[in-house]
C-alpha cells in the first residue's frame, strides 16, 4: 500500500533529525574558532554523542519509510523528479555525515567515553581518520546546500500555495 500522508512517526524523526543536524552542523564549524577549553571538548563529545544518535536514527528511519511508502505530491514531472533526487540525497547525507564522523573519532581512537550505549569501534588508523576528517568536512558543505535547496524549494511552494509543508506539519 502507498500513503498519501507521512505518518506521525515519519514527521517526528524528520524533524528531530533536522533540528539535530542544524545543531550539529552549526558546532561542527564552530570548532576552528574555538579555543582549547572544558567546554569546547564538552561541545566535541555531545557532538560525537549526538551525531552517532543521528546515525542510529537515520537507519531506522529509512527502514520506516521501506515500510510506509508516501506517494510523492504530484508536480509538473521534472519538478516532482528533482524534489526525490533532493531526498535521495539527503537520506544518503544524514547516513554518511555522521559515519565519517564516527570513523574518523574511531580511527584516532577518540570517542567519548561518557558515550551512554556500547559502539563498536575499529582499529587505529591515522590514514584513515585523516581522510575520514576531509570527507567529513565536505560532507559538511554538501548537506548544508542540499538543506539550503530543500528549504528554499519548500518555502517556494508555501509561496505557491501548494500544500507541500502541510504533509510534514502535525495537523494533516
Ligand atoms: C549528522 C551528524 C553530523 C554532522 C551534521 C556533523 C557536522 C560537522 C561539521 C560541519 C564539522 C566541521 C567540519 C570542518 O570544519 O571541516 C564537524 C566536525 C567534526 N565532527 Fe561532526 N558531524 C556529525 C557527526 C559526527 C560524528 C558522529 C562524529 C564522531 C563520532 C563527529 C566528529 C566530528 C569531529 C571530531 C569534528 C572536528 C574535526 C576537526 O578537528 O576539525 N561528527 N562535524
Ligand atoms: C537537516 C535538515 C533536513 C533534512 C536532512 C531533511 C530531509 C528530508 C527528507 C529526506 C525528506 C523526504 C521524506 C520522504 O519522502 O521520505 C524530507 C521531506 C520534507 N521536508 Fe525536510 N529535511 C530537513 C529540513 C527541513 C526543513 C527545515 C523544512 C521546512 C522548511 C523541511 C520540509 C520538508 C517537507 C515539507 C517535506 C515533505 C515533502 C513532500 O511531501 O514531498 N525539511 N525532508
Amino acid at each position: 500500500m502507498i500513503y498519501t500522508t507521512y505518518s506521525s512517526l515519519q514527521k517526528t524523526l524528520h524533524w528531530t533529525i533536522a533540528i539535530l543536524i542544524i545543531g550539529l552542523w552549526c558546532a561542527g564549524f564552530s570548532f576552528d574558532y574555538l579555543a582549547k577549553s572544558t567546554f569546547k571538548s564538552f561541545l566535541v563529545n555531545t557532538h560525537k554523542t549526538l551525531g552517532v544518535i543521528v546515525l542510529f536514527m537515520a537507519f531506522f528511519r529509512i527502514i520506516v519509510r521501506i515500510k510506509h511508502p508516501v506517494k510523492a505530491f504530484k508536480l509538473p514531472k521534472l519538478i516532482e523528479f528533482m524534489g526525490k533526487l533532493t531526498h535521495i540525497i539527503l537520506y544518503f547525507l544524514i547516513v554518511t555525515m555522521p559515519l565519517s564522523g564516527w570513523l574518523m573519532a574511531t580511527a584516532s581512537q577518540k570517542m567519548p567515553s561518557w558515550f551512554p550505549i556500547y559502539i563498536p569501534g575499529i582499529s587505529y588508523s591515522k590514514s584513515l581518520s585523516k581522510s575520514m576528517h576531509m570527507i567529513h568536512g565536505y560532507l559538511g558543505y554538501a548537506i548544508a546546500f542540499f538543506v539550503l535547496l530543500h528549504v528554499g524549494a519548500t518555502l517556494y511552494h508555501v509561496w505557491r500555495k501548494e500544500p507541500i509543508l502541510d504533509r510534514m506539519l502535525f495537523r494533516s
